[in-house]
Parts: structure tokens; sequence; C-alpha cells
């Protein structure tokens, strides 16, 4: 629905979501500045915010407007995910396309782009090629959020160094100060809002930044610590969308697809070679300092020791073995601006290439290459087209790259969320395309759904992950920051948070312990969408459960459909999905440190199929702090008709696997 209506030279434009219950007006102020409100079910959600850019060395796109032309259609298509957490998706949006030209002398031009869907929508700016408008340089977005009233908000901070991995807060919103998206707020009423934004391409991250009261402002991630540089543009260039979804209930939100949406197609063509898989791997020794990246007598990257993971994975089924710190470069304070130093095709001496290559091709798993580049962009570059041919040729379907620095900063000076870094972070996803490579990216660029463009790209960590219950001075990952996930960090697409630990009171970390029950780590292959997924522990320890380890082996890692059972952000959640080409389902429901009694109805099954559930769940003496790894494992044949009731231990979870008879 569209309309529009021309009173005293100002014109109101106002479109619908296809059910109508979102809906978005665009408006120019008295000054000529492009503006806009957004209604959900007939009640502000976001109040007048304005719109624009400030340039360098040329008069700002804020003001003096005109509407040109306004034009709405309505699109609706399905279309089909080569791997993901929902095969089919629904495409389903009313847009507005605004032209707006500036009144004055130089009459520069520029588009915005509303998409409307029932549970979100999303804008971007658009500048045409023009005479007045060739090259330029933003130093602001000013695009504004002006939220009505102080929400509470689950944030962790923007351009605070670490990568973005932090723990989330919850506070309202006026108390944030400048924060990461996707942002997740609750309204007194009750209402769900997320803001985040989709296809960032060769443009900074969006931060938000409250100004005043409750109101945010777009703050782009700047060009470098010495630059206020923003980005830098030549047109034709449209911006990322900025994304607001809205839900009833928290629940909605993590099935939402609107970021996905709001994405390109597949522009690789046939991704037949894109597989998501689970894999082990020469990783939690490292972060227990049982074993070493660098060389030396607890190198962990030896042809043995990587020998004996390729024997767990052939045996276990698991599809990959990755290795970490089998290249040159790890000696040193490789953190700490040492990056210079990783050389992506020199293996150390006691990693024999050939030899692993060839013993993991008799056992029928492949090498999961590691790219830690240690923040250093410029010596990564250099090596890009050899190192990825090197992958190519020892048969490494998968790369994890890593981007860990000890500042804010790249090497080279340049930020970790800025526009060189998103323009880095996209010449790796098309080299490892054109090598068949999939990559999970570590420290790299947050999410914002260009896996739907390059499906190669299939997963990336930017958030805390499991490796901080090794190691973290605060004592590692609270309960509660696996509830709060799903509602956060996880909107913005698949994570590789690495669960599994079974070993879970960490004796080579006495100061740090896994803060989950044993049944939780296995609930969390559901709960945490990542169509790669890593058993995480060592294969001595998977060895002492193999009725637990009987989940990780069965649990699918892509997905017909996914189904959201109950949640609230911080407390409790509990996700069902379907296995892709199969009957089989999966659950998974997780706690925060409070024990809790869940029922699950199983009327998300096919009626009248029966089914073998196995029942992971915590003891009833179990308790993350004095007794994690107490669980059992009950069987019975259910079907749609049935309900589950499950008792979740402080710190706990249940895994369900609803295997079809
Ligand atoms: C940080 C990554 O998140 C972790 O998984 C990796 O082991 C280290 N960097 C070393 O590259
Ligand atoms: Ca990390």
């Amino acid at each position: 629905m569209l309309v529009t209506s021309c009173s005293h030279k100002k014109i109101d434009t106002l479109v619908s979501s296809p059910s109508s219950n979102l809906s978005v007006e665009f408006f120019l102020t008295q000054e000529g500045q492009p503006a806009y409100r957004v209604l959900y079910k007939g009640g502000e959600v976001v109040s007048k915010s304005l719109m624009g850019f400030k340039l360098k060395d040329a008069p700002d796109l804020a003001s003096g407007f005109k509407i040109i032309s306004s034009d709405a259609s309505s699109f609706a298509n399905t279309w089909e995910q080569p791997w993901g957490e929902e095969r089919y998706i629904e495409n389903r949006y009313t847009e507005l396309r605004v032209g707006l030209q500036e009144v004055g002398d130089l009459q520069r031009k520029l588009n915005i782009v509303f998409r409307v869907y029932d549970d979100g929508l999303g804008f971007r700016y658009e500048f045409p090629q023009q005479p007045q408008l060739g090259s330029f340089t933003i130093m602001d977005e000013l695009t504004e959020f002006a939220l009505t009233g102080d929400h509470s908000a689950w944030w962790t901070p923007g351009q605070a160094g670490n990568q973005y991995e932090y723990l989330y807060q919850n506070t309202p919103v006026s108390e944030m100060k400048l924060v990461h998206t996707p942002l997740t707020m609750e309204t007194a009423d009750g209402t769900f809002i997320s803001l985040h934004e989709a296809a960032l391409f060769d443009y900074p991250t969006m931060n938000l930044a409250v100004t005043s009261g409750t109101s945010l402002q777009a703050a782009l991630v700047p060009w470098s610590k010495t630059s206020d540089v923003k980005a830098k543009v030549t047109t034709p260039f449209a911006t990322p969308w900025r994304t607001i979804q809205v839900a009833d209930k928290a629940t909605d939100l993590l099935t939402s697809y609107l970021i996905l949406n709001l994405n390109e197609p597949n522009k690789l063509g046939d991704v037949s070679w894109v597989k998501p898989g689970k894999y082990v791997g020469i990783w939690w020794e490292l972060h227990l300092e049982k074993g070493s990246w660098n060389q030396g007598p607890k190198h962990g990257a030896t042809t043995a020791n990587t020998k004996k993971y390729i024997d767990f994975a052939a045996e276990h089924g698991f599809a990959g073995v990755l290795v970490e710190g089998w290249n040159v470069g790890w000696d040193g304070e490789w953190w700490n601006h040492g990056g210079d130093a990783f050389d992506f095709t020199k293996p150390y001496p006691d990693y024999d290439v050939d030899e692993v290559t060839r013993y993991a091709k008799e056992k029928g798993v492949y090498i999961i290459g590691h790219h830690e580049t240690g923040a250093s962009t410029d010596n990564y570059e250099r090596q890009l087209e050899a190192a990825y041919k090197f992958l190519e040729k020892y048969g490494m379907k998968t790369v994890k790259t890593g981007y860990v620095e000890t500042g804010e900063l790249l090497t080279n000076g340049h930020y970790h969320h800025g526009q060189f870094f998103v323009r880095h972070a996209q010449k790796v996803t098309e080299i490892a395309a054109k090598h068949k490579v999939m990559v999970v990216a570590h420290e790299t660029v947050k999410d914002t759904g260009e896996r739907r463009t390059y499906p190669n790209l299939i997963s990336r960590e930017v958030a805390r992950g499991q490796e901080y219950d090794a190691w973290a001075t605060d004592g590692g990952n609270p309960p509660d920051h696996t509830t709060i996930l799903p509602f956060t960090r996880m909107l913005s697409g698949p994570m590789d948070f690495t669960p599994g630990a079974f070993e879970l009171t960490l004796p080579d970390r006495p100061n740090n312990q896994v803060n989950t029950t044993l049944a939780k780590q296995l609930a969390l292959y559901v709960v945490i969408y990542s169509p790669v997924q890593m058993a995480s522990d060592l294969p001595e320890h998977y060895e002492q459960h193999p009725q637990a380890l009987q989940f990780i082996k069965d649990v699918a890692v892509d997905w017909e459909t996914t189904r959201v059972l109950g949640g609230e952000i911080g407390k409790y959640v509990s996700i069902a999905r379907q296995e892709r080409d199969s009957d089989n389902w999966f659950v998974g429901a997780i706690t925060n440190e409070d024990e809790r009694d869940l029922t699950v109805a199983l009327d998300f099954l096919p009626s009248g199929k029966r089914y073998t559930a196995r029942i992971y769940r915590d003891a009833d003496d179990a308790d993350y702090r004095s007794n994690p790894a107490a669980y059992v494992v009950e069987t019975r044949q259910v079907s749609a008709a049935d309900t589950l009731d499950l008792y979740l231990a402080p710190g706990g979870g249940a895994a369900i696997s609803l295997l079809a008879e």
C-alpha cells in the first residue's frame, strides 16, 4: 500500500509491509532534510529520524532536497539456501524508492530505498552516477534511529578493541554509549526491536551512538586511527541496508530472515562444493596450554599428533581436522604486531604436509587450513594467491582465518571494522571461492548476511566464543552468555562458537572452568547455529563419554527448517531443527545459571510418524559449578502427540535427537 499526498511543498510518503503491520513514513523536514519514522501495528517504534551525510570538501548531502520521484512496488518469491538453518526462505516486501535532488546550485541526486517486510525493514542510500558527485569522501552518516522509549537493550561496545569479543550488557538505552550491532531491545510494552545492517560491502561497519536521550545515530568506523574519514565512495554506489526488525516475541527475531533477504542472490554459481560438516582439531589443547602453536617441545601441529586427530575423526565420522600452528610465524609475539612473520605456504619442519594430506585422504577426512594473520592484512594480502593455491593443492576444503591483535588496529593502522578491512575480507572470500575453499573467519568483520551472495563464507566468530572459557581472567563465559547470543549475535548469522567441551573442570587451567553442564554443551550444537560445528575437546576426553559423544556424531549441521520453541533473552532458549533431506529432528534447550523445568511439545513432528527420542539431559544432581558432567541418556518412542518434560540444572541444558523410525 502506498499513499502519497502533496501539501504545502511537502510530500509525505507512506509505505506498508505486505500484511500492513509495519509502515514507514518518509518525508522531508522544513530544511529539506530526508527523514523517516516507523509504525508497528499503528504505534510508533521509531519516531522522526533524520538521514543524510556529511562530506569532506563538499557541501553536506543533508538538506535542501526536494522529492523528484517516488515509486512503490512489491516483490514476493521464495528462494532456496544451498545450506542453512532454513531451506526455503520467503522474500516478500513492499519497496519505496524515493528520488531526491538538491534545489541549490549543485543539484546533486540521492535515492533512498525502503524495503518493508512484515518482520522489519531495511533502507539504503543510493548515490547515482552524476557530474557533481563522482568520487567523494563521507565524514559521517547522519542516519538516526529515534527510539520511542528508554528500552532495555542487550549490547556489546563498539570500537572498543578486542575484536568485538565481549560479554553482553543489559541496560536501558540511555546508558549505552557506542555499541555494536545487532542491537536487540525490548520496549516497555514487550515489543522486541533489533537494529543491524545487511549487505555490507566496500563501506565501513555501522556502530550506533547514543546522541541524546534515546536517539541513536549511525557511527561509521573510521578509515584509520589518524583519519576521521569514514568512507571513500565512487558513484554509482549503494550503502549497506540499515535494518530494523520488529517482533512481538523475542523468539520471533530468531526466525526472521530479513538480513539474508536484503542480500543479493548467490553470485558463485554452482556451490555444490560448499558442504556443511563437523570437525575436530588441534585447537583446545593449545588453549589449555597442553600444546603450543609455536615450535618447541609442546608443538601441537606435528605429523604424529595430526594423525591422532585424523584417526579420531575417521573413527567417529567427523569430516574435517583443523590444524593450528602448522606454519611458520608463531614463534615470538605474533599477537603483538608480529603478524608479518606468518608464512601461509611454509609448514614447520615437524609438520609433514604431504604425509598428513596423504594420510587424511586415505582415512576419508580433510584438513582444515589455518591462516592466523596477527592482524597483518598486508602480509596476508601479499600471499593470498599463493596461500589459497596451497590450500587447494593439499585438498584443504576449508580455511579458518584469524585477525588477533592487542590494540584495536590492524598492523597497517586501519580499524578492524573499517572500510579497508571490509574490502580485505571480501577479497579473501572471493579468492577462496576461486579456489573452492570455504572460509570460517575469526576476528573478522561482523556478519551482515553476505553468505547469501558468497555461500563459501560459511561461518565466523565475531563474539565471545568458547575459547574464553580456557583462559579469560574473568572466569570465562557465564552461563547466561549462550542464552543471550541467540537473540543478539546470532541474528547476524552463523557462529563458530566451538562447543563440545566434555572435560569441564579444566584441571590444566586451575583458574578457569567451562561454566556449563555437559548436557548443555550438547544442546549448543542445536542452539548456536553454524554449518560447520567443531567438536572442540580432546579425543581422550570424548573417549571417556561415548554415550554423550553419540549426540555430537548424530546431530545435523544442515537444516530443512528451524522452530524456536521458547525463550527469554538471558534466561533460556529451546530450538528444534529438522535435518536437511531427512525426517530426523534435533532439539537443544539451554538455561542460564538458574535451574528450570521445560515442557517441550513435539507437535512440530509430522503427525502419525514414530520417532526414537534419545534425550541427553542433566542428572538430577548436576550443577555447572559442582557437578557439571552428570548427565542421563534416556530413550523413548514418541510421536507428534507427545510432550517431554525436561529438567535443566543450573547452567544446564538438554539435547534430544528424534530419529525417524
Ligand atoms: C583466536 C581464535 O578465535 C582462536 O580460535 C584461535 O585458536 C586463535 N585466535 C589463534 O589463531
Ligand atoms: Ca577469537
